[in-house]
């Protein structure tokens, strides 16, 4: 089969279109034949080489995919071969055929278009994650996402909005904004011209939001604490702004509040196939009924992937990047 491989770590055009050994479906795995692989902002930091989980090279990018099933690894039950199913996969799903442990599958939620499901994975597990299964986001609650038009935040919105939280989100320019007010914010705050604690102060009455998932880690770190009503969560999800910050822990423990970091990948299977049950749960039901959609920005053929990391470094996309198989 062909595969994008990366040989090594740089810009984009590292990558390489390349026949590789197709996978086979170890005890307990499932090998898809690949319909689409979306993008992720670690996907990035991997081929930049500034990834934290150091993951040996070479290797073929991609954590998450949709497809079809056509190999059923020994002891699996419930799947069959020709079932269409997106996944979480812990690297190479930008490639012809993956091999997937079954516990992280997901069947294709109805009125979800084929192709669209690839890019859902990762948005639906990172957010049950952090916004129900750790912040334990309640409906009627106030929350604050950063990165708002990002394929982690476009889904975050629709989510805490379909929950029937309040949302604020933060965003790099009009027409980003403009999207996420589309995606359910109820005030979208630009980070480059508005300061977003005086916002969303000014927008609860002083109180503050209850929940904060936060990609930038060190820079808004006492910002987000500021911006926290008592007994507020703060999620961290990403650390795109830096990674060493000084804490008030005074003011912290005056609101009561919880800090959160947290990864995805390197969570022990049995971790994951609890997520993926509760995405199953109760995210599919809110994508079903068309309460969530997956936000797709475009397509590119799975060959021309140094195009598309070249697209998404410029940082022009709203939600996520496809490439096709
Ligand atoms: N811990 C986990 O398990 C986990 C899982 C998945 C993703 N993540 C992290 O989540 C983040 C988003 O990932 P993604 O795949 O959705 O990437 P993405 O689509 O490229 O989103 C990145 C976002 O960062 C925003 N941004 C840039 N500068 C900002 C600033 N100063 N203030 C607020 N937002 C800013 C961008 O906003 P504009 O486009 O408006 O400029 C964009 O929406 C990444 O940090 C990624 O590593 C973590």
């Amino acid at each position: 089969m062909h595969a994008i491989l990366l040989p090594r770590t740089g810009g984009p055009d590292v990558l390489e279109w390349r026949e590789v050994e197709t996978p086979r479906a170890a005890p307990g795995e499932v090998v898809v034949a690949v319909a689409a692989a979306a993008l992720n902002y670690s996907d990035l930091l991997q081929r930049r080489g500034t990834y934290s989980l150091g993951i040996p090279l070479p290797l073929i990018l991609g954590i998450e995919c949709s497809g079809t099933i056509v190999e059923l690894g020994d002891g699996v039950e419930g799947w069959q071969v020709g079932e269409r199913v997106c996944a979480l996969v812990a690297g190479g799903a930008y490639a012809e055929q993956v091999a997937v442990p079954a516990a992280q599958l997901l069947s294709l939620p109805a009125n979800v278009d084929p192709i669209a499901a690839a890019g859902l994975p990762e948005a639906a597990c990172t957010v049950w994650s952090n916004l129900l299964d750790i912040a334990r986001l309640r409906p009627g609650e106030t929350v604050l996402v950063h990165g708002g038009a990002g394929g982690i935040g476009s889904f975050a919105i629709q989510t805490a909005r379909a929950m029937g939280c309040r949302v604020f989100a933060t965003a790099g320019g009009e027409a980003k904004l403009s999207r996420c007010s589309a995606f359910g914010a109820d005030r979208a705050i630009s980070y480059r011209d508005e300061d977003f604690v005086a916002v969303v102060r000014a927008e609860t009455g002083g109180r503050g939001v209850d929940v904060i998932l936060d990609n930038m880690g060190a820079p808004y770190l006492s910002r987000n604490i500021s911006a926290l009503a008592h007994d507020g969560r703060i999620t961290m999800i990403g650390l795109q702004g830096g990674r060493s910050a000084e804490v008030n822990l005074g003011q912290m423990m005056g609101l009561r509040a919880s800090l959160f970091t947290t990864s995805l990948r390197d969570r022990p299977l049995a971790e994951k196939a609890r997520i993926v049950a509760g995405v199953r749960r109760d995210l599919w039901p809110l994508l079903e009924n068309g309460r969530i959609a997956p936000v797709i920005d475009r397509t590119v053929p799975l060959r021309e992937a140094r195009a598309a990391h070249a697209y998404m470094e410029g940082g022009g996309h709203v939600g996520k990047i496809l490439l096709t198989a």
